[in-house]
C-alpha cells in the first residue's frame, strides 16, 4: 500500500507507538485521524502536521461511543484506507485477589479497549475499506499473546483473542477476493508510558513507527519486530522455555 495521500485511522494516537506511526505516516503524505480521551495530547500531536493530522476525542471503553466514531467516519471520510487497531490498555491485576469489584471493574475495561473496540471497528468499518482499490487493517499484539505472564492475566487473554480475529478476518478477505490486507503486528517491549518503570533495552516508539510503516507499504501480512522474534524463534523450538521466560516477566 502507498502511504502517499491515503487516509488513515491510528487508534491511541496521543502517546506511545501510536503518537509515533501517526507522525510516521503523516510525514510520508498520508491523512491520519487520531483518537485517543484526552483532547490536549491528542492537539499537541495533530499540531506537529496540521491539517494531515485530525484529532477524534473518543472513548473506546464505551460502546455508544465507538458506535459514534464509525458513523462519523462514514459520513466524513468516506476514503479511509488503512484502519490501525493500536489503543491498549494493561493492568496489572490479581486474578484471585481480595478486591474482585475492582478488578473485575478494571478487567472489563481492558477487554472493551483491547478486544471489543478493535473488533467493533473492523465490523462497523469493513464495508467502508472494501469500497477502496487498497485498504488494511493493522492489528498491533504483543509477544505476550503467545507467552502470557501472571500479572496482566486479562491483558494477554485480550492480545491472544485479537491475534485469532486478525487471522479469521484475514481468512475471509482472502476467501471472499476482497481488497482489504490484514496485517498482524507483534511488538517487543517498547519505551512508552504503558511500560514506564518496567524492562529494560526497550526499542523506541519511532523505530517501531519506522518498522510498521515499512511492512505496511510492503503489504505484509505479519510482522514480529525487534526482540520479538527471538521469542516467537524459541516458542518454535522450545516452547516450554518461552513459557517460563515470560511468566513472571
Ligand atoms: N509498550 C510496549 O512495550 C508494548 C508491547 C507490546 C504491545 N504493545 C501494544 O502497543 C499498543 C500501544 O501501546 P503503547 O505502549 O504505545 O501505550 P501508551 O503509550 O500507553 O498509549 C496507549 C494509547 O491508547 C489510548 N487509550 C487507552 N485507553 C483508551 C480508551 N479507553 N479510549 C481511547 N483510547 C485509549 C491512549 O490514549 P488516552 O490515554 O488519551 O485515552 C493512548 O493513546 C497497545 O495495543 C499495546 O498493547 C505495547
Amino acid at each position: 500500500m502507498q502511504l502517499e495521500r491515503i487516509k488513515a485511522l491510528v487508534t491511541g494516537g496521543s502517546s506511545g507507538v501510536g503518537r509515533a506511526l501517526a507522525l510516521k505516516l503523516a510525514s510520508a503524505g498520508a491523512t491520519v485521524i487520531i483518537t485517543g480521551r484526552a483532547r490536549t495530547r491528542l492537539n499537541a500531536v495533530a499540531e506537529m502536521h496540521p491539517g494531515k493530522i485530525l484529532p477524534v476525542v473518543v472513548d473506546l471503553a464505551d460502546p455508544a461511543a465507538v458506535d459514534t466514531l464509525i458513523a462519523t467516519l462514514h459520513r466524513d471520510h468516506p476514503d479511509l484506507a488503512l484502519l490501525v487497531n493500536n489503543a491498549g490498555v494493561q493492568y496489572l491485576l490479581d486474578i484471585a485477589g481480595n478486591d474482585p469489584q475492582k478488578t473485575l471493574a478494571l478487567a472489563r475495561e481492558e477487554i472493551a479497549v483491547n478486544f471489543t473496540a478493535p473488533a467493533a471497528l473492523t465490523i462497523g468499518l469493513a464495508p467502508l475499506l472494501k469500497r477502496q482499490r487498497q485498504a488494511m487493517i493493522v492489528n498491533i499484539s504483543s509477544g505476550l499473546a503467545v507467552s502470557p505472564k501472571t500479572s496482566a492475566p486479562i491483558y494477554c487473554a485480550t492480545k491472544g483473542a485479537l491475534d485469532s480475529l486478525t487471522r479469521t478476518t484475514r481468512y475471509r478477505m482472502e476467501d471472499g477476493r476482497l481488497p482489504i490486507g490484514v496485517m498482524h503486528v507483534v511488538l517487543p517491549l517498547v519505551d512508552t508510558p504503558m511500560t514506564t518503570g518496567r524492562g529494560s533495552g526497550k526499542m523506541t516508539p519511532e523505530a517501531v513507527a519506522d518498522a510498521i510503516a515499512d511492512e505496511i507499504s510492503k503489504d505484509c501480512d505479519e510482522v514480529w519486530i525487534g526482540k520479538a522474534r527471538m521469542l516467537r524463534l524459541l516458542a518454535a523450538i522450545a516452547p516450554g522455555l518461552a513459557v517460563r521466560l515470560l511468566r513472571n516477566s
